[in-house]
């Protein structure tokens, strides 16, 4: 049952309770955010902006949304993934007054009704991960655009799409691409889709993954996470590549790396993490061996294709929660997690607080720096300014109580000293 009123709708308002404890956790655990708020509250620097937000609705997105609220904005929400909603965290905001528009379960046209309920209040800001709310914009709601400062962008798959559109000159407002700060992918992308993966992937099959052939498809930073985080639980870790520098990171790595159509008659468990379609088909699934877990932690849910898994299926039943047993016609069973939807966060909660803190940093510091600067910038993909960077990385090793080094005056001169040689 979905609780509906025209400001939000959320599957149920009494879960609100159980999603306030699960934000008092999170918060805990977001000192780089929790400091901006108390900075941003004083300042005001959002006052009068509307922000529309189209993102995972999760504990820490609620972080997020109470931080951006105490900036001054006005912001309205939907989810970015019709199977990542925590739907208790939906009923908090939603109770604290916010225009939530997400619940877990919601189909493609509820997906997309969401959306633009949240484009009622005619945004001045857009706040993306994987760019379906700014294509809706420029898509189907183009008097909006006049109106918009800029908008940011969370995730790869997002800023890829992002940038395919700049270059086609379709882009028609600023975009930050927040995935590409270093306080985001560097940490976020690697250490947040290691460990939620693997957390998905567990709490969806409770497999023990020592000893384990483990296939990830993609050594991208994504990838590079998972394979790193697999070893380290003792698996056997396969990658496979399409690019040739990355394929031999991953060689060096100390990673075997094999074309798929080999991989799939070793793994025992598949990942993929590349932002393609059709990474896992039809010659693949009937490469399998009996009992192979596959599943996928890129943005889109493209990576397998599933249709044609079914196709070779004579029976499918769901086995256990987020675990679908597909047997094929020699009785071969294999299991697909999460409907081939993002593991780290249908299966599980997603990326750990401790890295969100940082990636949502660059959120909030992006919104602020588009609320000032915004009108000056050109209709491109845009990075944050290095500083930020830094200024997020600071306050992290601050609250995490690390020191480190300062130069010396003469070490500063010498690090743009050209002329000193050998
Ligand atoms: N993307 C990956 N993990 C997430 C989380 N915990 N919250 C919001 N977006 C995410």
């Amino acid at each position: 049952m979905t609780t509906t009123t025209e400001s939000y709708r959320v599957k149920d308002l009494g879960l609100a309770e159980a999603g306030r404890l699960r934000i008092d956790w999170a918060e805990a655990r977001m000192p780089v955010l929790m400091a901006l708020r108390e900075r941003h509250s004083e300042e005001q620097p959002l006052k009068g902006q509307r922000i529309a937000g189209c993102l995972h609705v999760t504990k820490e997105t609620a972080v997020l949304i109470r931080t951006l609220v105490a900036a001054g904005a006005e912001v309205a929400w939907s989810g970015c993934n019709p199977l990542s909603t925590q739907d208790d965290v939906a009923a908090a905001m939603a109770a604290e007054g916010i225009p939530m528009y997400a619940w877990h379960g919601m189909n493609v046209e509820e997906f997309y009704w969401a959306i633009d309920k949240t484009l009622e209040q005619k945004p001045t800001l857009t706040l993306d991960d994987g760019a379906d709310l700014i294509f809706r914009v420029h898509d189907r709601f183009t008097g909006l655009i006049d109106g918009i400062l800029g908008g940011t962008e969370e995730t790869t798959t997002g800023v890829h799409r992002l940038r395919a559109m700049a270059a086609d000159g379709a882009l028609k407002y600023p975009v930050l691409a927040i995935n590409d700060a270093e306080t985001k992918w560097d940490f976020d992308n690697v250490y947040g889709t290691g460990q939620s993966s693997l957390d998905g992937i567990l709490r969806a099959t409770s497999v023990l993954l020592a000893g384990k052939n483990f296939v990830v498809a993609g050594h991208g930073h994504c990838g590079r996470g998972c394979a790193l985080r697999a070893r380290g639980a003792g698996a056997n870790v396969y990658v496979t590549e399409v690019k040739n520098t990355a394929a031999l990171k991953a060689s060096l790595e100390g990673y075997s790396v094999l074309p798929m159509d080999e991989a799939a008659a070793i793994g025992d468990i598949f990942i993929t993490a590349t932002g393609m379609k059709d990474v896992l088909r039809k010659r693949h699934f009937e490469a399998m061996k009996d009992g192979a877990i596959v599943c996928n932690t890129g943005h889109y849910d493209v990576e397998l294709n599933l249709p044609e898994l079914d196709e070779l299926a004579v029976s499918s039943r769901q086995i256990r929660e987020n675990c679908r047993e597909v047997t094929l016609q020699d009785g071969r069973r294999i299991y697909v997690l999460a409907e081939g939807r993002l593991v780290n966060l249908a299966a599980a909660e997603g990326h750990p607080s401790e890295v969100m803190d940082m990636s949502f940093a660059n959120q909030i510091q992006g919104m602020v720096f588009l609320a000032r600067k915004g009108a000056g910038l050109g209709n491109e993909v845009h990075m944050l300014p290095e500083e930020l960077d830094q200024e997020i990385a600071g306050i992290k090793l601050a609250a995490l109580g690390i020191k480190i080094d300062e130069l010396t005056p003469e070490q500063a001169a010498y690090a743009t000293a050209y002329a000193e040689g050998t």
